[in-house]
């Protein structure tokens, strides 16, 4: 009952990187996909209201500890350096790192290593990956390219700009399907999503963590898994 009050009627500011299908990306003018629906249905369920912005994905977390977002939800993994300055809802999602190759191009995943180019989205957890392992490794010698969405991630590479992007397996799966490109290789990275708030902001994360539990209770949570995947 406290929780409720708490936020009852509020409308929190929700900030997203709207290039990640299936869980964010414009559709019709609207922000869609499985973490749209996902807060969305937490709001409904605890009593307050969200408006969602899209932002660059390495804006994110600045806009949150500066007070502009309420919450992010954006495919965002759980990691060390982040709970430094954000705090995380429970994991609602685990998910690998895969190796995007244009369809055709006869690259496998040796694309990783010598002088081939290799994209990620900016600070983003395969940017971290491919820098602390295969550029300061000198393993990765070509260019290393940081986009600020997967959109022209995924343009450059089927226009042959780059020779892979390494991004999350569900939404490289998603590309796989709708763009000429195909998955050569996956990364076991293991890594659990979570919804951010601002740290120290227990109310507001109690709200979203209780939210999660009764949407897996009601059957809720299945529902969006069968709609988006
Ligand atoms: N899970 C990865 C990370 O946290 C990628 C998330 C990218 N999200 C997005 N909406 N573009 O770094």
């Amino acid at each position: 009952l406290l929780l409720v009050v708490f936020a009852f009627g509020k409308t929190y500011i929700v900030g997203t990187s709207a290039d990640f299908p299936p869980f964010e990306y414009v559709e019709n003018g609207e922000f869609v996909g499985f973490d749209m629906d996902l807060i969305r249905a937490i709001a409904d369920e605890m009593g307050f209201n969200v408006k969602i912005v899209d932002m660059a994905f390495d804006s994110l977390i600045a806009a949150l500890a500066s007070g502009n977002l309420d919450i992010v939800v954006a495919g965002m993994t759980i990691t060390d350096e982040r709970e430094q300055v954000v705090d995380f809802s429970i994991p609602y999602w685990v998910a690998d790192q895969s190796v995007v190759v244009k369809k055709g191009s006869g690259l496998n995943i040796t694309v990783l290593f010598g002088k081939h180019n290799v994209g990620v989205q900016t600070g983003t957890t395969a940017d971290l990956w491919v820098e602390e392992n295969l550029v300061n490794t000198k393993i990765l010698t070509g260019k290393f390219k940081r986009y600020e969405t997967f959109v022209f991630a995924m343009t450059d590479l089927v226009n042959g700009n780059v020779d892979a992007i390494v991004l999350d397996s569900p939404v490289a799966e998603m590309y796989a399907k709708t763009r000429p490109v195909e998955i050569v290789g996956i990364i076991k990275t293991g890594e659990e999503y979570g919804i951010a708030v601002s740290e120290g902001n227990k109310e507001l994360l109690n709200l979203i963590n209780e939210g999660i539990r009764r949407l897996r209770e009601s059957g809720k949570i299945d529902e969006l898994i069968s709609k988006y995947f």
